[in-house]
């Protein structure tokens, strides 16, 4: 007999199906032993009655998360028994052959209760058992229908998913880099993208015309409650267009995304009102304001464009002009005839889109021509040979008919929390790091053995090393060793 899922055996009243998943809860009612069998699609009520002597004396030693095959008659509850709360509540299954698939230590924590409150370190050891509670499962399955619909969406629009590379140079987006270093080049280091804006760009130089992928990007950066090192964005690339083309593609895609997944949630204003950086801090203080009607109802979504951000800002901390967005942004063109010498003047051809006062994507019009690149370059006090060593291969692929083009990143981990109404990025991703970007299932970051360090190229500077035997820290830890 084939498997069916737990909430499928609902239509299946006067048949015998066999479901597998886990034990979410048992009890024993005097001779009847109940049992709810949890798979992802939900939970399912079993009953064992004693006449079935086999299934009767197994089920008794049925824990918690026991992972069992049970085949049943479906039947149809007593009315007094319908449990309105689960999709399968108005049948429960009599169970004619249970088989224990496997035993279940205890767990750390109860599963079949929301773990939001359970503490965090605990739940991110242990998260492929958190990701069993029904909260963070139901996380996992809506994210992955809005990655399908983002697929779908831009599909349908004749945008191409094109993979680029994780190992590569830094590019200029404005946070310390991740580095990995080359076992064939002594001393040389790839570099984990902060996002693939160059490689999008350059893709439009290949004639692509239309990219997007669900990309991973490394930051390293401190991970707060909407940020992480390592997080995804919807990037997006097209030529030949304009703002306008990019606005008129993401709020449709957006609307949808509401309209179809979250059908109880309410859009504030559409089409999405449309601010510009100096109106917005006049009037709000600030470049992502919250423009819900209701501030406490996570159920409105108010979404924003913010548009004409300034194309510079003064970095105190580096006492120079840095780029707001980023260097391959267009600058506002009458700004530079108007005011040739004030860049701080200028505004981007760059925006942002907001929702309840998150940042949720920003992008911008690219350059495309070789001298305002290098021109912005200059502004931004890169110096020539900077300019050559790291960005070379952009203003070189711009001299070989390099078409306008422009696009967005949205952040999928932030627009993931504000849908599910989760307090942060962590409950929507499923291994993410701690605020102090650790790995406490996989315990990473960690040490690693001499030849692996040796096969790098890398020697650990002394006081790291006396540090480590401070804490008694085994500093070339028991790993395996790298094949050769
Ligand atoms: P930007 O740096 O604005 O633009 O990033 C785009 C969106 O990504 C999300 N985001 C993050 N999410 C989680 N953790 C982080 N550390 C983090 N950093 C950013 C935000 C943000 O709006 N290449 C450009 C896009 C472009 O110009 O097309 C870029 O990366 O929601």
């Amino acid at each position: 007999m084939q498997r069916i899922s737990v909430t499928e055996v609902a239509g299946k009243v006067g048949q015998e199906v066999l479901i597998k998943g886990w034990v979410h809860t048992r009890r024993d009612h005097g001779k009847l032993i109940f049992l709810d069998v949890r798979d992802r699609s939900g939970i399912i009520q079993v009953v064992f009655i004693p006449s079935n002597k086999e299934a009767h004396e197994l089920a008794q030693k049925l824990r918690s998360e026991f992972v069992v095959a049970i085949k049943g008659q479906v039947n149809e509850r007593p009315a007094n028994m319908v449990n309105d709360n689960i999709t399968t509540g108005k049948v429960e299954m009599l169970a004619l052959e249970l088989e224990i698939l496997n035993e279940a230590k205890t767990p750390p924590f109860e599963i079949d209760k929301d773990t939001i409150g359970i503490n965090e370190e605990i739940r991110l050891k242990y998260r492929y058992l958190d990701l069993r509670s029904e909260r963070m499962t139901r996380n996992m399955v809506m994210r992955s229908k809005v990655s399908k619909l983002f697929r779908d969406y831009l599909g349908n629009q004749d945008f191409l998913e094109i993979e680029t590379p994780i190992l590569t140079k830094g590019t200029p987006e404005g946070a310390r880099e991740f580095m990995v270093p080359s076992r064939i080049y002594p001393g040389k280091f790839y570099v984990l993208p902060q996002s693939p804006q160059q490689f999008k760009q350059l893709l439009m130089v290949a004639g692509a015309e239309k990219y997007f992928q669900l990309a991973r990007c490394f930051r390293d950066e401190d991970t707060r409650g909407d940020r992480q090192a390592e997080f995804t964005q919807l990037d997006i690339e097209m030529s030949f267009g304009e703002q306008e083309d990019i606005f008129s593609l993401i709020e449709p895609m957006m609307i949808q995304l509401i309209e179809t997944l979250y059908p109880n949630k309410k859009i504030t204003t559409k089409p999405f009102p449309r601010l510009t950086y100096a109106e917005c801090m006049e009037k709000y203080g600030s470049d992502k304001p919250d423009l819900r009607v209701n501030k406490e109802d996570p159920d409105e979504l108010a979404l924003m464009w913010l548009i004409d951000p300034p194309m510079f800002k003064y970095s105190e901390r580096e006492k120079k002009l840095v780029a707001s967005h980023h260097p391959f942004t267009m600058p506002n063109l009458e700004d530079m005839k108007a005011f040739p010498d004030e860049p701080k003047k200028w505004r981007a051809y760059g925006y942002d889109i907001v929702l309840n006062g998150f940042e949720i994507g920003g992008g911008s019009i690219r350059i495309h021509l070789r001298d305002i690149q290098q021109k912005v370059f200059e502004l931004l006090g890169v110096g020539e040979n900077e300019i050559k060593n790291r960005f070379g291969h952009m203003l070189e692929a711009f001299e070989f008919g390099a078409p306008p083009h422009g696009g967005i990143a949205l952040g999928v981990d932030r627009i993931m929390a504000l849908l599910q109404n989760e307090p942060n990025i962590r409950e929507v991703i499923v291994f993410p790091k701690t605020g102090d970007s650790r790995d406490l299932m996989m315990d990473a970051p960690n040490y690693t053995s001499k030849k692996a360090l040796s096969d790098a190229h890398i020697q650990i500077a002394d006081e790291v090393i006396k540090e480590a035997n401070k804490k008694g820290e085994n500093l070339f830890g028991e790993q395996t060793e790298t094949a050769d």
